[in-house]
């Protein structure tokens, strides 16, 4: 079984990359990325590289090398459908906001919009891999819709979870640590996996190829960022421990990651992680648990989401109680709103809950993102729904100049880690502030001697004193 056509339904932060990679590495299979969100496919098509919807390093120059050539970006879902080989869904699984399992579960109706789709248009037979993260065993449900279609028409399933981490995408795509392919154990189903072996075999070693059932591959998804999201949160609890003893996090993280069963990586301290994922996929892991009774289990993984959330709030208690227990009317600036750096994504970012916490304070709060647009930053707090849009406009003010943000202000909040925020001119900034003028450095990001040296009271997660 040859691909020579594939559609990715979802042109979001995991379809556009993964499909311009594999565009690029398969000048002869033809990609058509598809969605239903006409002005993110029209930003897709743009002739101006620094207007694709989705910024990462790289992305651009691959995007231009296969656009139009095999790499397609169209609203024209049923057609793609109808032309592929192979099929990719890739759309959006959020944490559910209504009925059985709200707050938890995740919401798979685009999942099911999506195997209607292709069960209406589809004349011929087709692999669906679910790129999406989704529960363990939704393949089985989309099966069942694909397979009552009453047309003749066969389907495989295969698994195909992702593994990119935003702001490095392109590098995690071109190199990845494993990709990993789920099927079914019949004849048809091992063609359906060499099917796809074949098209990652073009640039990903085949001993980085691992294939296994459905159900494992599906589980595996879960499995990977709940360890992930767990390490963040095992070092954040840590880096509470560290204030209060003097101990210093980053001393104790290095410490620890030499020894190699655990690893230096993800071991960073934060103000807490964000991301559209970790939260949402450990909710559902927390909600499959508690489906099957195991209510030890569920309890085991959400204490990882409640320490995410202490540490988003105690960050924001400590600038409140550090700036004489009152920042009603006193200017705090955020440099950085997205949820890591080198993305414009802003998905859980916890600059959105520091900032909440803090207007509810009646904090004036001033924010610099050097990649988050301002009307981005504005629909993050509005979608929280805590006050009035008009007020947040008022309380919240965005600006495209790290310094202006900065003037005038008591303190500084670092939210997210921008290598930029190394390179500012930190006298400057100091000699524009109210006084004692304060950083509070949610990422331990910045240089503390020479903070200090200029006069800065500057607070680092982490770091006891
Ligand atoms: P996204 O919200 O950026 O993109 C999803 C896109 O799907 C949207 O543009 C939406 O308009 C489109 N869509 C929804 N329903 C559709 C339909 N019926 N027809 C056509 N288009 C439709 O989401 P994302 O960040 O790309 O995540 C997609 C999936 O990948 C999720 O399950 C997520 O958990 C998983 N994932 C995400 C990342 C990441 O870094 N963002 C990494 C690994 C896995
Ligand atoms: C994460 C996983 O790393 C990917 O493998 C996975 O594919 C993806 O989720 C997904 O399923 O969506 P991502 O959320 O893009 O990727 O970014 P990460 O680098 O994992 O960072 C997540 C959050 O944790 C960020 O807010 C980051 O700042 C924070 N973090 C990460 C820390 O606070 N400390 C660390 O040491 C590492």
């Amino acid at each position: 079984m040859k691909t020579t056509k594939i559609c990715c339904i979802g042109a979001g932060y995991v379809g556009g990359p993964t499909m311009a990679v594999i565009a690029q590495k398969c000048p002869n299979i033809k990609v058509t990325v598809v969605d239903i969100n006409e002005s993110r496919i029209n930003a897709w098509n743009d002739a101006d590289l620094n207007k694709l919807p989705v910024f990462e390093p790289g992305l651009d120059s691959i995007v231009k090398e296969a656009r139009g050539r095999n790499l397609f970006f169209s609203t024209d879902v049923d057609t793609a459908i109808d032309e592929a080989d192979m099929i990719f869904i890739s759309v959006n699984t959020p944490t559910k906001t209504y009925g059985k399992g709200k707050g938890m579960a995740a919401d798979l109706k685009y999942i099911e919009l999506c195997a209607r789709q292709i069960a209406k248009v589809a004349k011929e037979n087709k692999i669906v891999v679910e790129k999406s993260t989704l529960p363990v065993r939704t393949a089985s449900a989309i099966k069942n819709i694909l397979d009552h279609t009453g047309n003749g028409v066969k389907f495989q399933i295969l698994s195909n979870p992702e593994f990119l981490a935003e702001g490095t995408a392109v590098q995690d795509l071109l190199k990845p640590d494993r990709v990993l392919i789920g099927g079914d154990t019949s004849e048809e189903g091992e063609q359906a996996i060499k099917a796809l072996v074949d098209i990652y075999a073009n640039w990903v070693p085949k001993d980085k190829i691992l294939t296994t059932n459905v159900w494992s591959s599906e589980l595996s998804k879960l499995t990977a960022n709940a360890f992930l999201a767990q390490r963040v949160s095992s070092i954040n609890a840590m880096s509470v421990i560290c204030e209060k003893t003097g101990a210093d996090i980053k001393e104790v993280s290095k410490a620890i990651g030499m020894d190699s069963r655990i690893g230096p990586k993800f071991l960073k301290a934060s103000v807490g992680f964000g991301g559209s994922c970790f939260q949402k996929d450990i909710l559902n892991l927390v909600y499959i648990a508690k489906s099957y009774g195991l209510n030890e289990v569920a309890d085991y993984w959400e204490q990882v989401i409640l320490m995410n959330d202490h540490q988003k709030n105690r960050f924001s208690d400590n600038i409140v109680r550090t700036l004489y227990n009152t920042v009603s009317g006193k200017k705090i600036a955020f440099l950085g709103w997205a949820f890591k750096k080198d993305t414009n994504d802003t998905r859980e970012s916890a600059a959105i809950k520091v900032a909440d916490n803090l207007l509810n304070e009646q904090a004036h709060v001033a924010v610099y993102d050097p990649k988050v647009k301002e009307e981005q930053i504005y629909a993050d707090m509005d979608y929280l729904n805590s006050r009035h849009s008009v007020e947040n406009r008022a309380l919240l003010k965005v600006n495209s100049d790290p310094y202006e943000v900065c003037k005038d202000a008591h303190a500084i909040a670092v939210l997210t880690e921008w290598d930029e925020f190394n390179t500012y001119d930190w006298q400057n900034i100091y000699e524009n502030m109210q006084k004692p003028a304060f950083v509070f450095d949610g990422r331990g990001l910045l240089n503390h001697k020479e903070l200090e040296e200029i006069g800065f009271i500057y607070y680092k997660i982490g770091r006891g004193t």
